[in-house]
């Protein structure tokens, strides 16, 4: 019986433990989590979702005070929504994050950056352009384009320094996504190094329509993908996403030619994940019936979250003017309609309920939208109690570790010493 140790990555002409720590926005996958992976030999994503917010926080810098600052000197609601993202700031705010975390980087591994294309910041192009070049001049071994079909992605970078020599790498849920990108990649001669397969059961937002993800197994869409690959004379490292729980797990996928596999949900409870701990208890906390595939992301894409996500109901004023991360090129957003079409209760004259959207922006950047795999109710297979009702938090190393060297589906339990109990 093999192991995840028994095979290796080759990306850029580097050889990697085939372990990739998917992005987590806003932060959850953080520098912390990030960087250990790449001690260890695989491969972390730091995010770039709401990096203004994200430095604000971490480094004390003021950017979206500053852009509060500057709408408020515009016409007042709705057209304070229309006032775009200052794009210097946002370059110095994804270097200043991308840098940091350069920085501190050591061992064999690299760090990548999941950058979603739906983020669109009021001007998708120009922001978009923006996030990656910054990333790329702050000296990012890796970008993953996720939450997008990314079609001009690759023409808005093409005539940076770095765009042939950096890791390039995109997340589709199917080989038809797949094709309409290469064609568009085929324009500047340049195609993807990686291909990470992200299928229904990840957490985040998933690539489905909200009646098709049900119907849809990861292990068919790795294989109509190698397939497409192979008939057009293409070898890109595949990498599935999206319930791969145990080390077994991803020897399964692994054994069938996939290059990687990319994981999160079990990586939220670890010590260095950004959730809040009392966040990552009730993801350990959490059984099946608690977890749900919604509509309510104002991306329009379906979104995976336990029902207990604080965001759920919220009718929170929308704050556009200073966070305004999901406004698409004309200033709307779809939680903005939806709080505008939600009614005061004549009772106590205050909104009701927004039922169908989530302020996303708001929400995320607070750790109030607990977005997880389909999974989540697993973890707590994955540690021990504490005490009544809190479960031990294993580290990084241990979570990675399990999945490098169990076989047969076994779990290493983390020990309350905080030692690695390793198979
Ligand atoms: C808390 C959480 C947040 C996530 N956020 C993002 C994100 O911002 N961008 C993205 O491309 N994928 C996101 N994902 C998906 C992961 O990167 C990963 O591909 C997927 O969850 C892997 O499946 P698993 O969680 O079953 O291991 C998120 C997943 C989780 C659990």
């Amino acid at each position: 019986m093999t192991c995840v140790d028994d095979y290796r990555l080759t990306l850029g002409g580097k050889q990697y433990v085939p372990l990739i720590i998917g992005g987590m926005g806003v932060d959850i996958s953080n520098s912390h989590l990030a960087l250990e992976a790449a001690r260890l030999g695989g491969i972390g994503h730091i995010s770039d979702a709401m990096t203004m917010a994200v430095t604000d926080r971490l480094y004390k810098t003021s950017y979206l005070k500053a852009r509060t600052a500057r709408n408020r000197q515009e016409p007042p609601e709705p057209t304070r929504r229309d006032v775009p993202f200052d794009l210097t700031d946002l370059r110095d705010a994804t270097m200043l994050h991308v840098s940091k975390t350069m920085d501190r980087k050591r061992g064999p591994g690299a760090v990548f950056i999941n950058v979603m294309e739906k983020l669109s910041m009021n001007a998708p192009r120009e922001t978009l352009k923006v996030r990656l070049e910054a990333a790329m001049d702050a000296g990012i071994d890796g970008i993953t384009l996720s939450a997008g079909l990314h079609l001009g992605s690759f023409e808005l970078i093409a005539e940076h320094p770095r765009f042939r020599d950096v890791q390039l790498g995109i997340i589709v849920s199917s080989a038809r996504a797949l094709a309409l990108f290469l064609r568009r990649a085929k324009r500047v001669e340049r195609m993807p190094d990686y291909i990470v397969v992200e299928g229904p059961l990840a957490g985040g937002h998933l690539g489905f329509g909200i009646d098709d993800w049900q119907k849809a197994d990861l292990p068919s869409i790795v294989k109509e993908v190698q397939d497409m690959l192979a008939k057009d004379g293409l070898n890109i490292p595949v990498i599935p996403a999206g319930g791969v729980f145990t080390g077994t797990d991803a020897v399964n996928y692994l054994s069938q030619g996939a290059a990687a596999v990319q994981v999160a949900t079990r990586f939220t409870i670890t010590r260095e994940c950004g959730l809040p701990d009392h966040v990552k208890q009730v993801y350990l906390g959490a059984g099946l019936e608690d977890v749900e595939v919604n509509t309510q992301s104002p991306t329009g894409y379906p979104m995976r979250m336990l029902t207990s996500s604080p965001a759920l109901g919220s009718s929170i004023r929308p704050n556009c003017e200073t966070l305004g991360f999901i406004l698409d090129g004309e200033g709307h957003c779809k939680y903005l309609d939806a709080y505008d079409a939600t009614p005061d209760d004549p009772a106590t004259g205050r909104k009701m309920p927004v039922t169908d959207r989530v302020c996303l922006c708001t929400h995320m950047n607070a750790f109030r939208v607990y977005t997880c795999g389909h999974y989540v109710y697993r973890l707590k297979e994955t540690t021990v109690l504490e005490a009544p009702g809190r479960y031990l938090l294993p580290s990084a190393e241990h979570v990675f570790w399990d999945y490098q060297f169990s076989r047969d589906h076994r779990i290493a339990l983390p020990s309350v010493s905080g030692e690695a109990a390793l198979v």
